[in-house]
């Protein structure tokens, strides 16, 4: 038996403890059948960690290859699902450690020089959490395209616009869509904009006041691909704000797909029915033979007060913790973890489905003309005419008053019955009041005409292209 195996149960930790710890507490304060998920990160944070310690000199490079050879041997174990995980060792570094003993024998023992597991666990979840904002960042590239694809094809497709959910002026389906991508483009930018701070090596703090080995942790951060090294080792292996501010970002991501699914849902309702969603991405009713439910929009929907939620659990946490590291932060993982799983699903839902969105541009149209959606178009042809604009704005209500009386739109009226509202009112008004005449009208810069959607689009690729969007400041 050596020194460590003589400690109660076997912990790598035992050594001061004259009994074992109570089964229910041991299953309490584990953490390896979640934390095993980070066991690829896990490994890639001590083959850097031991090639450093060869490096200065506490490892021989033979020792060093030993370790990082067992490593590896124990990553593949897992990939292959031969690893046999045991909550007696309770998190995933103390599994990889007892393993790679077991497999290499003492030399295994010396990889935790300099090191602990504070400065451990924070460094994989960096490093975790850095491979998955790239993964969300893809995910989200590819329903951006999609979104530009689909607002390209619906450049001219003319629609209601709202305000108060009510018909307000008429807008092209193509630049409601490409409002979607707008935000899209804010939440790129911020998951790009938190990368860099997660991106930064906390290894060397080891358990709060750093370590007494000539350690390079400049070394360890060009391994591992971190961008900076943590200034303080107390700070260090404490603060989540890494996490919190990336749950600050993806729950506005969440919030914006939130926005989306509300749109998708109400258009696909018979009331609306500007849009089919695919058969493949809808399901039916048990009891109700007629229903075809959107349901993958309204559990996007819904998820989103699960990121939330985790975004207010994670700030709680934080929340007057002191310095510095304290098992609290072991709560760190289900949630982000959790989140991390909901936004992935959840975009890649979104960009198969969206890209398949079948518009029904005769209902759409026929939504917009019938709201008397051209009012203001009216009154700006008044004030064009010389009537200021409070008093345009009060002719047109009289013209929709009796729009609203006789059932007709604006369009419907005829040429006498609006010259008795007002006699500047000539038989060109009729170009106004038509749809197309109104959203071709709206020719700047952000505007709903069909020739500056287009412009948006093209600008929006060329923005996607030179990854601009993730440096530009709106
Ligand atoms: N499983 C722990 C966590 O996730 C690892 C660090 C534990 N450190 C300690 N001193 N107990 O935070």
């Amino acid at each position: 038996m050596s020194e460590q195996d003589s400690g109660p149960s076997r912990k790598p930790w035992g050594g001061r403890f004259s009994e074992p710890t109570d089964a229910f507490v041991e299953a309490f304060t584990a953490s390896v059948d979640f934390d095993r998920r980070l066991y690829a990160h896990d490994i890639a944070g001590s083959i850097a960690h031991a090639r450093m310690l060869a490096k200065v000199g506490v490892l021989t490079e033979a020792e060093a290859n030993r370790i990082v050879e067992g490593l590896e041997a124990i990553r593949e174990e897992i990939e292959s699902g031969r690893f046999e995980w045991s909550v007696a060792l309770e998190d995933v570094h103390m599994n990889i450690e007892a393993r790679l003993t077991e497999r290499i024998g003492d030399v295994g023992k010396k990889l935790h020089t300099g090191r602990s597991r504070n400065d451990q666990v924070a460094t994989d979840m960096r490093l975790w959490l850095r491979d998955e904002i790239d993964a969300i960042v893809a995910e989200l590239e590819r329903l951006q395209t999609g979104l530009l694809d689909l607002a390209e094809r619906e450049a001219e497709t003319i629609m209601p616009g709202f305000t108060h959910l009510q018909v307000a002026m008429p807008v092209t389906f193509g630049h409601h869509l490409m409002a979607w991508f707008e935000m899209l483009v804010r939440d790129r930018q911020r998951l790009i904009e938190v990368r860099r701070r997660v991106n930064v090596l906390p290894l060397g703090a080891a358990a709060l006041a750093g370590t007494t080995y000539p350690i390079d942790r400049e070394y360890v951060a060009e391994l591992l691909g971190f961008e900076a090294v943590a200034e303080n080792s107390l700070d260090a292996v404490s603060d989540r704000d890494f996490i919190i501010e990336f749950l600050a970002a993806g729950s506005l991501l969440m919030m914006h797909l939130s926005r989306m699914a509300e749109e998708l849902i109400l258009w696909t309702s018979a009331q609306f029915d500007f849009i089919r969603l695919p058969d493949r991405f809808c399901t039916g009713s048990s009891i109700m033979p007629q229903k075809k439910n959107p349901d993958v929009p309204e559990l996007v929907r819904g998820k989103s007060g699960r990121v939330f939620g985790h975004l207010t659990a994670l700030l709680t946490l934080m929340k007057a913790q002191p310095l510095a590291y304290n098992k609290d932060n072991q709560e760190d993982k289900e949630p982000l973890f959790d989140a991390v799983d909901t936004l992935r699903g959840c975009l890649r839902v979104y960009a198969d489905m969206i890209p398949a969105i079948e518009p029904n541009r005769d209902r759409m149209r026929e939504a917009a003309r019938s709201g008397f959606s051209t009012a203001t178009d009216l009154a700006d042809y008044l004030v064009r005419k010389g009537v200021p604009f409070r008093d345009a704005h009060e002719i047109v209500g009289r013209a929709v008053r009796l729009g609203v009386e006789t059932g007709r739109d604006l369009a419907e009226i005829p040429l006498e019955e609006l010259q008795a509202i007002s006699e500047r009112i000539g038989p060109d008004v009729y170009e106004v009041l038509t749809l197309e005449g109104s959203v071709a009208a709206r020719d700047h810069l952000g505007g709903t005409a069909p020739a500056q959607v287009r412009a948006a689009i093209a600008r929006a690729r060329a923005r996607m292209s030179s990854r601009a969007d993730a440096t530009r400041a709106v």
